[in-house]
C-alpha cells in the first residue's frame, strides 16, 4: 500500500542511534500517516525512548534521517517543536508549581494568550481528575503526576503527539482514562505516537502498530494483521454435561474450514472438548453458529482464548514481551 506523500506526518529513513557498542536503534525506516494512531511496541531496552528521542529533536541520530510534518530532524528543529507534544516517559513536571501553573506554563511557552490558557488548563485538569489541587505537584502521586504531564503535553492542540508509555505505573482506573484519552484524541485528527510494552493497550487503542525489539522493526500492521500473520490459533474450550457424544461433534466440527484442530481433553470429570481455529473473532461466531452443538443445555461452561500481539512477539523473537 502507498500513501500520498501529503498524507504523511511521519517518514523515517533508516533511522540509527548508537552509543558506543549499543544499537539502541538500527536501521528503522517507517511511514507514519496524518490522524493515524500508531503504537510502537516493544520489551524494555527495544529502543523506543531513543526513537522518540530522535523523532522529538531531543537527540541527534547516528545516521539517518526522518520527516516530521514535512521538516528534516536533522534541519528543522525550530518548525518541528512547534507542532508536536510530548508525554516523555520519565515524568518532566517542575515540582515547585501547582498542577494549574505547570500547565500554564506550557502553554505560555507556545505564546498562548493568558486567558486562554488559563481557561483550557482548568478544563484539561477538570478532564484529568486533578483540578482544584492547590497543593505543589512534588506531594502528587506517581499516577497523579503522569496524568498532569499528559495534561502538559496536550494544552496546546498539537499535530502530532508523541506518548511514551504513558500508562506505565498507573492504577487500572486511570489507565482507562488516559486511553479514553488517547482515543479522543483520535477523533480530533491528531497524528498519535504511542510508545508501549503493553500489548493490551497496543491491540485496543492503534490503527497500526510497529514491533520493535533490539532497535529493530520486525513487523509491521493492523493489530488484526499481525496476530492474523504472525499469532497463534484461538481456542476454544467446551464442556459438557454427560450425555453429549464428543466423536460426533468432533467430526461435524473438522469438517470446518478455519478449524485447526480438536481433541477432548481432560477436565475434572466433564467431557471437554478443545478446538483450536484460525482467524479472528468473527470466526468464533462462524464457529458457535455451525449448530455442532445439538443441545445448549448440555454445555456447562466455554472459555475462550485469543490469540494476542503476545503471541505474536513470542513467534517472532522466541521471547516474552515482559521479562
Ligand atoms: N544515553 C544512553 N547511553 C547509553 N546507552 C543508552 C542510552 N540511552 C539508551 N541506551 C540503551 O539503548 C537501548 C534502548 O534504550 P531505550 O531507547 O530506552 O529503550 P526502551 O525505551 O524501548 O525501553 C538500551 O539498551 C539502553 O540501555
Ligand atoms: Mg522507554
Amino acid at each position: 500500500m502507498s500513501i500520498s506523500k501529503d498524507q504523511i506526518a511521519i517518514q523515517i529513513k533508516d533511522l540509527k542511534k548508537h552509543f558506543k557498542e549499543v544499537k539502541a536503534v538500527d536501521g528503522v525506516s517507517l511511514d507514519i500517516k496524518k490522524g493515524e494512531l500508531y503504537s510502537i511496541l516493544g520489551p524494555n531496552g527495544a529502543g523506543k525512548t531513543t526513537l522518540v528521542k530522535m523523532l522529538t529533536t531531543v537527540l541527534t541520530p547516528t545516521a539517518g534521517d526522518a520527516k516530521v510534518n514535512g521538516h528534516s530532524i536533522l534541519t528543522g528543529k525550530n518548525e518541528i517543536v512547534k507542532k508536536i507534544g510530548v508525554c516523555p516517559q520519565v515524568i518532566t513536571i517542575y515540582d515547585a508549581l501547582r498542577a494549574e501553573e505547570n500547565v500554564e506554563f506550557v502553554a505560555a511557552m507556545h505564546g498562548m494568550p493568558r486567558k486562554e490558557a488559563k481557561e483550557k488548563t482548568r478544563k484539561l485538569l477538570e478532564d484529568f481528575g486533578i483540578a482544584g489541587r492547590k497543593d505543589w505537584s512534588k506531594h502528587f502521586s506517581g499516577g497523579m503526576q503522569r496524568r498532569l504531564n499528559l495534561a502538559m503535553s496536550l494544552i496546546f492542540k498539537p499535530e502530532i503527539l508523541f506518548l511514551d508509555e504513558p500508562t506505565a505505573g498507573l492504577d487500572p482506573q486511570a489507565r482507562r482514562l488516559v486511553w479514553d484519552f488517547i482515543r479522543d484524541m483520535k477523533n480530533k485528527d491528531i497524528t498519535v505516537i504511542l510508545m508501549t510494552h503493553d500489548m493490551v493497550e497496543a491491540d485496543s487503542l492503534s490503527d497500526r502498530v510497529a514491533i520493535i525489539d533490539n532497535g529493530k522493526i520486525i513487523a509491521e500492521g493492523t493489530p488484526t494483521e499481525l496476530k492474523e500473520k504472525h499469532g497463534s490459533d484461538n481456542s476454544l474450550e467446551i464442556s459438557f454435561l454427560e450425555q453429549e457424544d464428543l466423536n460426533l461433534v468432533k467430526k461435524n466440527i473438522q469438517t470446518i474450514p478455519f478449524v485447526v484442530n480438536s481433541s477432548e481433553i481432560h477436565r475434572k470429570d466433564r467431557k471437554t472438548l478443545l478446538i483450536s481455529f484460525r482467524g479472528g473473532l468473527k470466526n468464533l461466531v462462524r464457529l458457535l453458529q455451525q449448530g455442532f452443538i445439538e443441545n445448549i443445555e448440555e454445555v456447562e461452561n466455554m472459555k475462550f482464548r485469543q490469540n494476542s500481539l503476545e503471541d505474536v512477539f513470542l513467534n517472532l523473537t522466541g521471547r516474552r514481551l515482559r521479562d
